[in-house]
């Protein structure tokens, strides 16, 4: 999926005070491309995510996925493009604790009518788990999960209804640096084999700068583009 923005632009009211959390934000995005979004705190990276995600929307500008704009009045349409073409990475996983790790999987599935039948969600859900190493972890609780196998199952779910484009809000931010860097091969592994956009914010900028294009951004800013 392509994704650009032009003049994107939000701001938060607390009370009378503005808060500027993205200020005129241009950017293009090239389809397949993995681009790392870094930046200090409160520098706008998650305001940006959640714009591109349709989880928000901006007070300014525009946003075009794959050429179309998207129209951020219409709540249904949205909806749609979150569950058809989306896909999201949390740095607290927000998997349910009560479903085991196939049936989280499987949950966004529900909601994408050409997978029909329980038998044919549960398939694609263990191909999925097995995708990202952990089909012998399918009947385990969250609980019962370490935090790099949490977020491989995340990602699992992520990927359940065949997305275009993955949003990542620092996937490795609760994880050991080790347990990061296998994820952060994970995620490029899945974006060279199934060729889907991957949008990341992070804090680790070295791994960011070795898997394709960082994007800086300071004070809702984007400062540079470096490929
Ligand atoms: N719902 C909100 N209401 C008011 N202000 C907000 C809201 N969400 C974010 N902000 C403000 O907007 C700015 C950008 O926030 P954002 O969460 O995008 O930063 P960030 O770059 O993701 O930071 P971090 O690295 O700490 O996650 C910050 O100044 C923040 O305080
Ligand atoms: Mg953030």
């Amino acid at each position: 999926m392509t994704v650009e923005t032009k003049g994107l632009t939000k701001y938060y009211w607390m009370g009378k005070e503005k808060v500027v959390a993205l200020d005129g934000v241009d950017l293009k995005i090239e389809e397949g491309e993995f681009i790392s979004i870094v930046g200090p705190s409160g520098s706008g990276k998650s305001t940006l995510l959640n714009i591109l995600g349709c989880l928000d929307s901006p007070t300014k500008g525009k946003v075009f996925l794959d050429g179309a704009q998207v129209d951020y009045r219409n709540k249904r349409s949205l909806v749609i493009l979150r569950r058809k073409f989306l896909g999201f990475v949390f740095q607290t996983f927000n998997l349910i604790p009560a479903l085991n790790a196939v049936e989280n999987v499987e949950y966004p599935m529900y909601f994408n009518k050409p997978l029909k039948s329980k038998s044919e969600r549960k398939e694609k859900a263990m191909k999925l788990l097995a995708l990202v190493g952990l089909e012998k972890r399918a009947n385990h609780l969250p609980s019962e999960l370490s935090g790099g196998e949490l977020q491989r199952v995340a990602i699992a779910r992520a990927f359940a209804n065949g997305p275009k484009l993955i949003l990542a809000d620092e996937p490795t931010g609760n994880l050991d640096s080790v347990t990061g860097r296998s994820i952060l091969d994970l995620l490029t592994r899945l974006n060279n084999e199934e060729k889907m956009t991957i949008i990341m914010v992070t804090h680790d900028f070295e791994s960011a700068k070795r898997m394709g294009t960082v994007i800086r951004i300071l004070d809702g800013r984007i400062q540079e583009q470096e490929r």
